[in-house]
């Protein structure tokens, strides 16, 4: 993701967003090839730039419209990226036991219904020593901007984990999605905050002076794994080794 001068604000966000999750993902993905799958890939943003590292890649998604665009995208990029339409609790048949190197799951844990029985199937499809890259929401970030816009009844609602409910679904702390990794016999590397300030800033901010995108990145890096930020942030990422 760009995050040049010629780049839209959202680009810009999403940069920050990428930047700390590529930058902990990366040192996994070296030699290989490997066989990765990201489940519920959707356009392929994050597929895309694993392929072009030479990796196999498959990414499982049930949008029909995600994959297209995903097509599109890896064509436009000269990126080898398989297709396969399915669903998060399809994967074990889609993919098969222990046939993974890495598994990206971002953004699809917060609609499942049964999420010990999602985690273990993350952990089925690993093989041992493999690595999953998972991206949750983050609950206590959204309590504060439901409150600072004046819907409390919502915010106070939003406390708790309320299951996967509603357009956003379930949310988590990083407390909560580190029990989900450890009860499926997951070891956590690492968990980091995701845009603990991309989303508060204004995107006119960011074209106030030249390279406010970059020093934004810098400091989204900066507070990524200090532990005082997790709450702040807008989503939380997870890297953890199957045992
Ligand atoms: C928020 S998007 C995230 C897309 C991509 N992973 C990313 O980080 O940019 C969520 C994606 O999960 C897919 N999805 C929704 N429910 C799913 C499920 N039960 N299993 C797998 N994918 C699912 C959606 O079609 C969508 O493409």
């Amino acid at each position: 993701m760009s995050s040049g001068p010629m780049s839209s604000p959202s680009e810009r966000r999403a940069g920050a967003r990428d930047a700390v999750v590529w930058e902990a993902l990366q040192p996994h993905l070296k030699g290989g090839p490997l066989d990765v799958v990201d489940i519920g890939g959707g356009t392929g943003g994050f597929a895309v730039r694993v392929a072009k590292l030479g990796h196999r890649v498959t990414v499982i998604d049930p949008s029909p419209d995600a994959l297209a665009a995903l097509g599109r995208r890896a064509r436009e990029e000269g990126a080898t990226v398989s297709a396969q339409q399915g669903d998060l609790s399809g994967l074990p048949e889609l993919v098969g036991a222990e046939r993974a190197d890495v598994v990206l799951c971002h953004g699809v844990l917060e609609h499942v219904t049964d999420l010990p029985a999602a985690m273990r199937t993350l952990h089925d499809v690993l093989r041992p020593g493999g690595v999953l890259s998972l991206m949750v929401a983050q609950r206590t970030a959204a309590v504060v901007a439901r409150a600072m816009a004046g819907h409390f009844a919502q915010a106070l609602a939003m406390l708790d984990d309320s299951g996967p409910t509603g357009r956003t679904g379930r949310r988590f702390t990083a407390g909560e999605a580190t029990v989900a990794a450890v009860g499926a016999d997951f070891e956590v590397l690492a968990v980091h905050g995701v845009r603990v300030f991309a989303d508060l800033v204004p995107g006119s901010l960011l074209d106030l002076e030249a390279g406010a995108a970059g020093s934004l990145i810098e400091l989204e890096r900066a507070v990524a794994q200090r532990a005082e930020f997790l709450p702040l942030a807008s989503q939380l990422h997870l890297l953890a080794v199957r045992a």
